[in-house]
């Protein structure tokens, strides 16, 4: 009894030990590379305000539509196809917002290959995984979203 005790504690030392060890290890290596190289941190999807169309816009297709939607984004010349400009939807559709439309690339039941498809997608999982058990707040996303871009339609 006495015995694993003790042994207990040394397990516990030694795990403080390692701790601390790996913990001064980091802080010197971060300091080394950022006077070397800027970091690369891999940080998660970031949750937007399911009743802001334009934060989701701005977090989730700007980085290929551009910010002011004219499909200049900073990834659109790696793509393959130009991404659509989106502020001359309702101009190209006889002057009528094509919401529904709109709606569907969305939630991606229309397929484009730089988006991704429902299995696979580029962006779309963000919008599902934030709204996953709440149908409401999805269906409120893509709304506000579809709003969004038809606010930002030129005449
Ligand atoms: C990885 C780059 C990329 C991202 C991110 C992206 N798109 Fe696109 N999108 C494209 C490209 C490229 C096309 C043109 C596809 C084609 O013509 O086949 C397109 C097409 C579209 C279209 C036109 C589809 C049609 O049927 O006319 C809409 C609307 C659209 N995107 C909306 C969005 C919205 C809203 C988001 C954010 C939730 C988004 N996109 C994110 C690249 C992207």
């Amino acid at each position: 009894m006495r015995l694993r005790a003790v042994c207990l504690a040394t397990a516990l030392i030694f795990l403080l030990a390692i701790s601390l060890a790996a913990q001064t290890g980091s802080n010197v290596q971060s300091s080394s590379a950022q006077a070397t190289k800027p970091e690369i941190k891999n940080v998660p999807a970031r949750y937007t305000d399911p009743s802001s169309g334009k934060e989701m816009y701005l977090a989730y297709c700007a980085s290929c539509h551009g910010a002011d939607g004219k499909g200049n984004g900073p990834a659109a010349p790696a793509l393959k196809t130009p991404p659509t400009g989106l502020t001359q939807l309702t101009a190209k559709n006889g002057g009528k917002f094509p919401d529904a439309h709109i709606a569907q690339v969305i939630k991606g039941d229309v397929v484009t290959a730089a988006h991704g498809n429902k299995e696979m997608p580029v962006w779309g999982p963000v919008l599902f995984w934030l709204g996953q058990h709440d149908p409401a707040q999805q269906q409120l996303r893509i709304r506000n979203l579809t709003k969004y871009i038809e606010s930002i339609q030129q005449k």
